[in-house]
């Protein structure tokens, strides 16, 4: 596992793109595995840049989201359906076939949970994750103590998420419950890049980059990846020693 550590979030998300735009020109049909949140906006902003330019195509790639809410059906304002359409799957040249975002509102969670393994295993599996991380360590809304050898399942959500996520929601009450891909899925993926931008995440990033490898620590699991990226700005590495892992 590497660290990179750049000036601040615009460089961070400068280099997240010019590592996804990467990837893709040696690979325009790669499987992407995407976050939503407020770290990777600058990363889909430039994404989308390039594209209008004419420097990038997505039109071969295949993407999947790591997470939705449970119970939201896909037109829902704070469903991550809407967050990923507006800010970046209607604005490049995807093709809606290949794009997968789990469904909140499935009538049989369990099977859509399986068919979302089993579409991730047809599609070659992933080439590229791209994380956030939550101030608890989560990676995708695998929270605190999920099982490393975890899948595509419902989980509950902490309650500090539930918090962080709250103004999303009417009467500030964000959902109990979400689907998200598991870590175990995470880390079958050929490479994962993890975005970390700004000092509430700094307690999370050191703990996940220099504690233990636990699964109270959901994103320690990436020190076990061949090519995993931690890629921080200054404030989110502020608490890391020098002994910084590579
Ligand atoms: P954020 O969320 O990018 O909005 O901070 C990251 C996460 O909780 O995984």
């Amino acid at each position: 596992m590497k660290v990179r550590i750049l000036p601040d979030y615009d460089a961070l998300s400068e280099t997240a793109a010019a590592i996804v735009a990467e990837r893709l020109r040696e690979k325009p049909s790669a499987v992407l595995l995407l976050p939503t949140g407020t770290t990777p906006l600058g990363m889909y902003r430039r994404l989308v840049g390039l594209h209008r330019s004419g420097d990038l195509s997505f039109a071969r790639a295949t993407f999947f989201n790591l997470d939705e809410y449970f119970g939201l059906p896909p037109e829902h304002p704070a469903s991550y359906h809407v967050y990923m359409r507006e800010n970046f799957y209607a604005l490049i040249d995807a093709d809606p076939a290949r794009v997968h975002v789990p469904r909140g509102d499935a009538p049989d969670p369990k099977a859509a949970c399986r068919r979302y393994e089993a579409a991730i295993r047809g599609a070659g599996g992933i080439d590229l994750c791209v994380l956030g991380i939550g101030r608890n360590g989560h990676i995708g809304f695998n929270e605190p103590g999920a099982p490393f050898g975890s899948r595509t399942r419902v989980v509950r959500l902490a309650e500090s998420t539930r918090r962080v996520n709250a103004a999303d929601f009417e009467a500030d009450r964000a959902p109990e419950q979400a689907i998200t891909v598991g870590l175990a899925t995470i880390c079958e993926a050929r490479e994962v890049l993890l975005l970390a931008s700004g000092a509430n995440k700094a307690g999370a990033v050191a703990a996940a980059v220099e504690g233990e490898v636990a699964e109270s620590v959901p994103a320690s699991v990436l020190r076990r990846h061949p090519k995993g990226t931690f890629l921080l700005d200054e404030d989110a590495g502020s608490d890391l020693g020098s002994g910084v892992a590579d």
